[in-house]
Order: C-alpha cells, then structure tokens, then sequence
C-alpha cells in the first residue's frame, strides 16, 4: 500500500494532519478545565450563580479546586501558546483578507488573498487569550487565600480580583467567539478531534498552509515500496 493510499478517508478523499494526538488531548484537557473554571468563577462572582459552584461538589470544593484547576489551565494553555506561537504572527495577507472579509464570508475564493495555517480572526483569538490567561494567573494567585493574599497589601488584592473578573469577562468572550467559529467552519471539529482535514478543506480554507504541506510531501523520499502493513501474514 503507498503512502498516498494509506492517507485516504473512507470515502477516498487525500487527508493531512493538522493536530497531532497531543495537541489534541492538549487542547481537549484545556477546553474541559475552562468550563469547570467559567462556570465556578461565575458562582463566585455573583450569588445568582450560585448553584454552578455545585459543578466541582459544592461550594466548599470549589472554593479549594478553582485556583488549583486555574494553575494547570495555565500550564496547559503556556504548552499550546509555544507550539502555536509561529503560526499566528501576523502576515502580509492577513490585512487584505480582513478588507475582504464580505468575500471570505460569501465563499468567493478567486478574491479572498491566500492565508497560512490560521486565519486573521483565529490568530486575534490566540493573542486576546495570550492577554487574558496570563492576567488571570497572575492576579488569582494574588488574591489566593490562604496561601499568597497575605503577602500583598489589601489594595493589590482588590486591584488584582477586579483585573481578574475582567480577564475572564474578556476570555469567555473570546472562546464563545471561538466555539461559534468552530462550528461555523466546517470540518474544523473533525479537525481537532480525529486531527486530520481533507486535502479540498485545506486548499480551500488555508491555502499557504496547504502549498507548504504539498512541498514538504514531494521533498519526501518515496515510500511505494511495500510496507510493513502489506507483508502477507504467514
Ligand atoms: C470549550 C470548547 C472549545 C471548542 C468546542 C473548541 C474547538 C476548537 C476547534 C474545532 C479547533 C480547530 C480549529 C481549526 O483548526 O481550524 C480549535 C483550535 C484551537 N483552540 Fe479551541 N475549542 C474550545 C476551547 C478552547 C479553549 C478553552 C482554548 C484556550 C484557552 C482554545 C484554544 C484553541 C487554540 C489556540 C486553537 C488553535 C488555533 C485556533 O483555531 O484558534 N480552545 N478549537
């Protein structure tokens, strides 16, 4: 069976990766543990949302697990940001493709400009949440009784719960905009669940990200010799 065979969906259209296992277990773990964050720090945040602390046992627990869940978000988020980060700078098309935005929406590829891996809204998604995480780690361990509050002057910690209160605001913000897009696009879901998208997906939606993956592809020495998976089973 050659390489290009072995890539093949059911229906035999040419797939390519563009989330490996980890990223997506990554990217899964973080989604899960934001939930559990959004809606809890809400309970916290004014009593009409009180019956959500019961998302992590009740008021008690979610008291203590909040901060912990926030400080492995954090690292999970710190993971993604670093393997994401050269993907998502800025390039020449990006600005072109924002001025075109009505094109991009109405599908009408011939005038959109082409762009790499992400596009211009998905790259403003990743900053705002490089902004906004940091700021919540920062100013939740501030206020964090009653290991490091003590430590700082009553007025930090009130500077810091309100800075916190407004990171979050700003971050569900953003990931509602995230998931809204996510759905929007299709085959972005089977994306970061299965980690590969169909060749037409990719030309389509990605075009530079897509031309790269194609060179790539043809400066790899051929493997239509057989493969392990081809020996016949004694
Ligand atoms: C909770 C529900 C979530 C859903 C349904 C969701 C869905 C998705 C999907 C489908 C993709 C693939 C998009 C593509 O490759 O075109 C993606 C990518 C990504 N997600 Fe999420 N996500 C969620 C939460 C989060 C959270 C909490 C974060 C970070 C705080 C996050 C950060 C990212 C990043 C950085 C990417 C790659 C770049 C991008 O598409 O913006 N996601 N997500």
């Amino acid at each position: 069976m050659s390489r290009d065979d072995q890539n093949r969906n059911h229906l035999g259209q040419r797939m390519m990766l563009r989330y490996s296992a980890s990223t997506r277990v990554n990217h899964w773990t973080m989604a899960l543990s934001f939930i559990l964050l959004a809606l809890s720090g809400l309970a916290f945040f004014h009593p009409a949302f009180f019956f959500l602390t019961h998302t992590l046992g009740g008021p008690v627990w979610a008291r203590i697990l909040h901060p912990f869940i926030g400080v492995a978000f954090f690292l999970l988020f710190a993971l993604m940001a670093v393997s994401h980060v050269g993907n998502n700078l800025p390039i020449k098309n990006d600005v072109r493709w924002m001025k075109q935005i009505k094109d991009v929406l109405a599908n009408r590829d011939e005038r959109v400009p082409p762009i790499g891996k992400y596009n211009p809204g998905q790259k403003l998604v990743f900053w705002l949440l490089v902004l906004c995480v940091p700021t919540l780690l920062i100013t939740g361990v501030l206020m964090w009784r009653p290991w490091f509050a003590g430590y700082f002057p009553v007025t930090i910690v009130r500077i810091a719960s309100l800075l916190h209160a407004l990171a979050a605001f700003g971050a569900i913000l953003t990931i509602v905009i995230h998931i809204y897009a996510a759905i929007w696009v299709k085959g972005s879901f089977g994306a970061m669940i299965r980690g590969f998208v169909t060749h037409a997906w990719a030309k389509h939606h990605h075009p530079l990200w897509y031309d790269d993956h194609v060179k790539r592809e043809r400066s790899r020495p051929s493997t239509d010799a057989p493969t392990r998976r081809d020996e016949p089973i004694a």
